[in-house]
């Protein structure tokens, strides 16, 4: 009897513990939830769901493209979402105030991307672009400000003008039976052409490096932000590899043109170019040469990658917008007035500017860009811890604030000046678009010297809203022919300008 009793005793105190324990337990549960919630205002998102959102995320990314993707979150939950990428979590931002932190402070310069896809291409702490190693990003960004920036601009304007204008003379060899140019390979060539003519300055096939250089795209948007699992098989990695590799060789072979041609040399050009620099500065034990085959490699494909896309974009707008086109070619012709394009200032192309500006908000290219959170942060009263990576929605930014006509093409967007932090399709701060001023300038001399010769006519029925595009890294259209096909038609009215 004494012994049961106890026995009894004994289990009903273990039963007892064990209550208090579950009752604890919940307790505790209940405290760290409210603790959690009450510590950081919960950012919009998908649930955890014990890791099935994580994955459901990330596989939204790897399938629709990380544009595509950013725009359904932003879309969804807000202009400040968490998801993740490769399980790490991600910010995805398209408030202009929380867009405008990141952008101007030095705590956002590096990039976020898997490092296995960058060693792949040759990107992974080597180049500007994705380079995330902050202090050697830092010294290989001077050598691409020098080249970008300041003096020679007028060198730019002269070089863009002589290059359209001789692609726009072989136009005859470009035209198919039905009377069709290719026009994105049109724009490719030039674009090409001028940047070689502004950084390397030594004879190449334009023809095959644009493959290389398409090639090479293809690749990094591929292996961008793949899960490492995806190169574990060795033929995967390899089989990128190789699609990078053709590129950096032909830069290879280009750069060592280019040392025989500075060795041979009797005298030193007084405007050293890009190229040059990164030469001398290898000759001086500052860079390494994989360095200077990454930055003259990553120089050489920025501009074909973006400009001769956004210029594409441009064609089709104009030619969407007939009123437009009106009033940009009067601009021209008033601007010009029978000058030589090399002496007149830039800035009075109010209107072609507008439209550049419009286009870029309407259409965009870039459409977001990647950071990582480099210190502990808050942005916009949220808390972000050091690591995380985050996604610049600029692309809805600009359709989603400031502008009157948000979801329109329409100049009026830009009648009034647009304050800095609404319109930012190059970004602004320590990690922006080092191309940003060129690009302008690019783009106008290109147009101008176009659209004073010609008019285009998108074989029937193409539209920018009709071709096919994808959102992967930038927005661009699906390889197809048939939808880069325009007539050239030489314009009577013609606004002369003199070379
Ligand atoms: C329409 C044309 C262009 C657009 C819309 C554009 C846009 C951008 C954007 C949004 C970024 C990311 C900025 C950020 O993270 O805040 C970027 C980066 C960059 N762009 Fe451009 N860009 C254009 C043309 C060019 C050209 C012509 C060049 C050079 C010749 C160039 C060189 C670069 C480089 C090197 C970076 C990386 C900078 C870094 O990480 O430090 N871009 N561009
Ligand atoms: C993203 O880019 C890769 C490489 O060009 C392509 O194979 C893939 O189809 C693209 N994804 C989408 C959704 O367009
Ligand atoms: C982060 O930002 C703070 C304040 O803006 C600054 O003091 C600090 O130096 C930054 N850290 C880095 C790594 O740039
Ligand atoms: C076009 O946008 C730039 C910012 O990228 C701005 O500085 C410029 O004033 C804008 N031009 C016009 C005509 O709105």
């Amino acid at each position: 009897d004494l012994l049961t009793g106890r026995g009894a005793k004994l289990v009903a105190d273990a039963a007892m513990t064990g209550a208090t324990a579950l009752l604890l337990f919940l307790v505790g549960l209940l405290l760290i939830t409210a603790w959690s919630l009450i510590k950081k205002p919960r950012i919009p998102g998908p649930f955890f769901w014990a890791g099935l959102g994580p994955v459901l995320s990330y596989a939204r990314f790897i399938w629709t493209g990380i544009g595509t993707a950013s725009n359904y979150y932003n879309k969804k939950y807000g202009s400040m979402v968490r998801v993740w990428i490769n399980g790490e979590e991600t910010l995805i931002l398209s408030k202009s105030s929380a867009v405008y932190h990141v952008l101007k402070s030095a705590n956002y310069t590096a990039r976020f991307a898997s490092k296995r896809g960058l060693q792949c291409i040759g990107m992974y702490r080597r180049g500007v672009i994705f380079n995330s190693d902050v202090p050697l990003w830092k010294k290989l960004r001077t050598y691409f400000a020098k080249a970008l920036t300041g003096p020679g601009l007028q060198r730019t304007i002269g070089i863009c003008t002589s290059a359209t204008d001789r692609h726009l003379e072989c136009l005859q060899e470009m035209t198919d039976p039905s009377g069709h140019v290719d026009v994105l390979n049109l724009l490719r060539c030039i674009v090409v052409d001028i940047s070689n003519r502004l950084f390397l300055r030594v004879p190449l096939n334009e023809k095959e490096l644009l493959l290389k250089i398409q090639h090479y795209f293809d690749t990094w948007q591929t292996v961008l932000i793949q899960p490492d699992i995806f190169f574990k098989c060795g033929w995967m990695y390899k089989k990128h590899q190789q699609a990078a590799k053709t590129l950096q060789d032909t830069m290879e072979s280009l750069i060592e043109r280019k040392r025989k041609a500075i060795l041979e040399s009797e005298k030193l050009d007084d405007d050293i170019d890009f190229t040059s620099e990164l030469i001398f500065a290898q000759n001086h034990g500052e860079l390494s040469s994989e360095n200077v085959r990454q930055c003259v490699l990553e120089m050489v494909i920025a501009a074909p990658d973006t400009l001769s896309i956004s210029l594409f974009f441009m064609l089709l707008l104009l030619k969407q917008n007939p009123e437009v086109e009106m009033r940009v070619i009067e601009e021209i012709h008033t601007v010009l007035g029978g000058k030589d394009v090399l002496t007149v200032d830039f800035q009075n192309f109010r209107v072609l500017e507008s439209f550049i500006n419009e286009s870029m908000r309407f259409h965009p290219v870039v459409d977001f860009t990647m950071r990582k959170a480099l210190e502990d942060d808050i942005i916009d009263g949220i808390s972000v811890a050091k690591g995380t990576n985050i996604i610049l929605n600029i692309g809805l930014m600009h359709k989603t604030e400031f502008f009157p006509k948000p979801n329109e093409f329409s100049l009026e967007n830009f009648d009034q000046t647009v304050p800095n932090r609404f319109f930012q399709p190059f970004g602004c701060g320590p990690r922006s678009c080092v191309g940003k001023h060129i690009a302008m300038v690019m783009m106008k001399a290109v147009l101008v010297t176009l659209l004073s010769r010609y008019t285009v006519c998108p074989r029937q029925g193409n539209t920018l809203a009709s071709i096919r595009q994808t959102n992967n890294l930038s927005q661009h259209p699906v390889e197809d022919k048939h939808s880069f096909a325009m007539r050239f038609i030489p314009r009577t009215d013609t606004v002369h300008t003199q070379n």
